[in-house]
């Protein structure tokens, strides 16, 4: 079985998974992502074994009680997402109103899992009143309640027991990460995933993120951060400073859906930076890279 993924999410890393697995250290003891979303590298590493225990903490609550189900009550969850993907037959459109209205009002799971199944580029967005207001996109339906039972079970034997979850704003998750650690960090890109209502989202301010990287490259804290990235010759996202010491490497994330759409060519490449603690223990050179990598990665002379 390939790795399995139950929540679709606009920004998931879960294509690009193997490249940043790639620069994992072994003896990892716990893999923390402060801004985990559908947790799609704890979920890989998991997968491949790199870690033993895992710590996912994203602002959006109902996407971590969400995880959380998933996580430590498979069956519940899976039942209940069967239960609304059927009910949907033959009055789809409506019944996702119906459904986005409930979760509104509940802020239940199961209503989450089906809305981001079924809801255009599977992309969270909230009205200035912290509403979920996405619309459904009406060309599917939504992964099978088979598939999606599948794939919950699956995460929830790699997860269970070994998986602590919080809601809270990533700086105060930076605070408690020991040497043995590592962390990703994958913010929202500037102007993505920013949204009004900061109960589900903050728009990460770059100098505040700087300087918490300042104080994780002063402890000697191995992380692997996410940022900014280019398609074709247009970068996005801002660069970072150089003082920080990182080494920046491009991943190779092929063509966007979207650029496949409108018949674009443009491959994008998203930049990892990783830190001076993560390169010692990586024992970084050319020959890691190149022999470890399966997709396409480019050393920038960023560093
Ligand atoms: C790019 S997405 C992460 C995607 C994730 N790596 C995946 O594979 O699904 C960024 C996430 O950061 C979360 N976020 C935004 N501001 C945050 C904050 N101040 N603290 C913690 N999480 C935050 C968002 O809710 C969103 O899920």
């Amino acid at each position: 079985m390939s790795v399995p993924h139950p929540i679709p999410y606009q920004g998931s890393k879960r294509n690009i998974a193997d490249s940043i697995l790639a620069v994992f250290p072994s003896g990892i003891n716990y893999l923390v992502e402060p801004f985990s979303g559908s947790a799609a590298i704890s979920i890989a590493a998991a997968y491949h074994k790199k870690a033993e225990y895992f710590y996912l903490n994203d602002i959006n609550k109902p996407l971590i009680r969400l995880l959380e189900q998933i996580i430590n009550n498979p069956r519940k969850i899976s039942d209940e997402y069967e239960d609304i993907w059927n009910s949907q037959k033959g009055i789809e459109k409506d019944f996702y109103l119906t459904t986005r209205n409930r979760f509104n009002e509940t802020e239940n799971s199961a209503c989450l899992l089906y809305l981001l199944a079924r809801c255009v580029k599977a992309s969270v967005r909230y009205n200035s009143k912290g509403e979920f207001n996405q619309s459904p996109d009406n060309r599917r339906l939504g992964k099978s309640p088979y598939n999606m039972r599948r794939d919950i079970f699956a995460v929830s034997k790699l997860l269970k027991g070994k998986t602590q979850l919080s809601c809270k704003d990533y700086k105060d998750i930076l605070k408690h990460i020991s040497k043995d650690d590592v962390v990703y960090l994958d913010p929202p890109y500037q102007g993505v995933c920013q949204n009004r209502d900061s109960r589900y989202y903050n728009g990460i301010d770059f100098n505040e993120l700087v300087l918490e990287l300042k104080d994780l490259v002063y402890d000697n804290i191995s992380f692997i951060l996410s940022y900014d990235g280019r398609r074709g010759n247009k970068s996005y996202g801002r660069e970072l400073p150089k003082s920080l010491g990182l080494r920046r490497i491009e991943i190779n994330a092929g063509r966007s859906t979207q650029a496949t759409l409108l018949g674009m060519n443009d491959i994008t490449y998203e930049s990892v930076y990783l830190s001076p603690a993560l390169i010692s223990r990586l024992q970084l050179n050319s020959n890691h890279l190149t022999d470890k990598l399966f997709n396409p990665i480019t050393l920038s002379n960023y560093q």
